[in-house]
């Protein structure tokens, strides 16, 4: 399986912040974002990573990322001309693809869930997380009955459920013939709901519901909340030290 890190859009609810740098290279805490969606691959076994980027950030993003080395995996990088949808960015991966199955994950969303047992177990098909969220019209929207997808639908103005499909997808490598003939939707970009639709539709689609948090970072609010939890969860796995003090008479 390989992986593909989709930083493209332009971060226009993050701005300030991004008018000089991309979302994902943001802080959130100690880290930069993107650290959190690379960790996650990485602990799925996945070592070749395609970084999807926009035109004005690729400098930035391969200056800071390098050859991989460092992470102990291996990127290859593309640019992506215009925001024209996460379908698009996923499509450019087809060739680095080379007829494996693909992790695409966005370079915005922080798991704290380990999703890495079902990376790993992967065999074919599409499957993705959903989480039970309180505003689900931000959201692509599930409906799930027991084990089964029952409807998916991208930012609906009434959400059958409080599930959100998250911006991690499994997908095996035959959604690239499937986005090479898909069109733009109503607000301009390839849809990658439509992706996850068409896996249902063909009765290939897998869910699994997290349970701990999980955050789409592209607002102050929901980016402030990752530096929080993160702080919250790094300092309780620190030990405190034990002070030894010699009395001295
Ligand atoms: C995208 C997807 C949406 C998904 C979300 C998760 O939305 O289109 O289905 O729920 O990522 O982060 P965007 O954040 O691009 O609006």
């Amino acid at each position: 399986m390989k992986g593909v890190l989709i930083c493209g859009g332009l971060g226009t609810r993050l701005r300030p912040l991004t008018e000089v740098t991309n979302k994902s290279l943001l802080p959130v805490y100690d880290q930069p974002l993107i650290f959190y969606p690379l960790q996650t691959l990485l602990s799925g076994g996945i070592t070749e990573i395609m970084v999807i980027t926009g035109p004005e950030n690729i400098d930035q993003m391969t200056g800071f990322l390098g050859s991989g080395s460092k992470f102990n995996c291996k990127f290859t990088y593309r640019v992506q001309d215009e925001p024209k949808g996460i379908a698009q960015a996923l499509g450019m991966a087809e060739e680095f693809a080379a007829g494996d199955s693909i992790c695409a994950l966005l370079g915005d969303n922080i798991y704290f869930d380990n999703i890495s047992q079902h990376i790993r177990a992967f065999t074919g098909g599409g499957h993705i997380f959903v989480k039970q969220v309180p505003d689900p019209k931000r959201f692509g929207v599930v409906e799930v009955d027991a084990d089964r997808v029952v409807s998916i639908e991208e930012k609906p103005e009434a959400p059958r459920s409080d599930l959100a499909q998250t911006g991690c997808y499994l997908y095996d490598n035959s959604c690239f013939e499937f986005i090479r003939t898909m069109q733009p939707s109503a607000r301009g970009e390839l849809e990658i709901t439509d992706v996850t639709k068409w896996y249902h539709q063909n009765g290939k689609l897998g869910y699994s519901l997290l349970k701990d948090e999980w955050i789409d970072a592209g607002t102050f609010e929901s980016l402030h909340k990752a530096a929080i939890l993160v702080r919250e969860r790094k300092l309780a796995a620190v030990k405190p030290a034990v002070d030894k003090i010699t009395a001295s008479v």
